[in-house]
């Protein structure tokens, strides 16, 4: 069947997660943390999924917004820059209006005028997603901005993907799942959406049960994909 709806993971795939420490570790003052920002923007993202997984499985939900502070806080810990309130409170700020890659508005663009629905399905907070989609200034060019929050719980459970077919009454074989996180790509494509995994670290295909059934290195090329599936 032809695709009709695009649907979006967010953080990092429309938002780049590891500008909020990149644009910190510039700013004048922060030399300490300049040597290590980067060590904390990778703990910082894994420690953030490793704690929705475990709070899904043990039926703890909090938000994303809480989950993203409570990892944060680990990352800055574990490089022993945890003594510096300004530092994490500019790092949270600027992971509210985190910048959209550049290739999103253009793809967005090109999927709307060929009609197809576009929408975000995330684990982020309605009001943390709807900063950042206004930050990067594409909320005309989505359908609609789908978050788990009303489910509490976070991906892969099948419930959040099952958020699309409610939403926009189509097919699981009218979507294309578009994600950067290679085990959400899995999940959706194990629940039975078509699937583009957007390697941008050229990192290895993910041992899980289901695999993606495409893969980009970029967004560039999903329009496209959208028309020969
Ligand atoms: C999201 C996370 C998984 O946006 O990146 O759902």
């Amino acid at each position: 069947m032809a695709i009709t709806t695009c649907i979006f993971d967010a953080y990092g795939t429309l938002f780049d997660v590891a500008a909020a420490a990149r644009i910190a570790a510039d700013e004048p003052g922060r030399e300490a943390f300049s040597a290590c920002w980067p060590m904390i923007a990778e703990h910082w993202r894994a420690k953030q999924l490793q704690y929705t997984w475990h709070r899904t499985i043990t039926h703890d939900y909090v938000s994303f917004w809480e989950v993203t502070e409570h990892a944060l806080d680990w990352a800055l810990e574990a490089e022993g820059m945890d003594n510096d309130p300004a530092l994490r409170a500019r790092l949270l700020q600027l992971y509210r209006e985190l910048q959209a890659y550049v290739e999103v508005p253009a793809t967005l663009r090109t999927l709307k005028d060929a009609g197809l629905t576009t929408a975000i399905l995330s684990n982020g907070s309605l009001d943390m997603l709807n900063t950042a989609v206004q930050s990067a200034g594409v909320g005309d060019l989505l359908d609609d901005v789908l978050s788990v929050d009303g489910l509490r719980r976070f991906k892969p459970a099948r419930a959040v993907y099952d958020l699309v077919g409610q939403r926009f009454s189509c097919p699981p074989d009218e979507v294309l799942f578009v994600s950067s996180n290679g085990w959400d790509a899995a999940g959706a494509a194990g629940y039975g959406f078509h699937t583009v995994w957007i390697n941008r670290a050229g990192a290895p295909m993910d041992r899980l049960p289901a695999s993606p059934g495409h893969v980009l290195t970029d967004l560039n090329g999903v329009a496209e994909l959208t028309r020969t599936i």
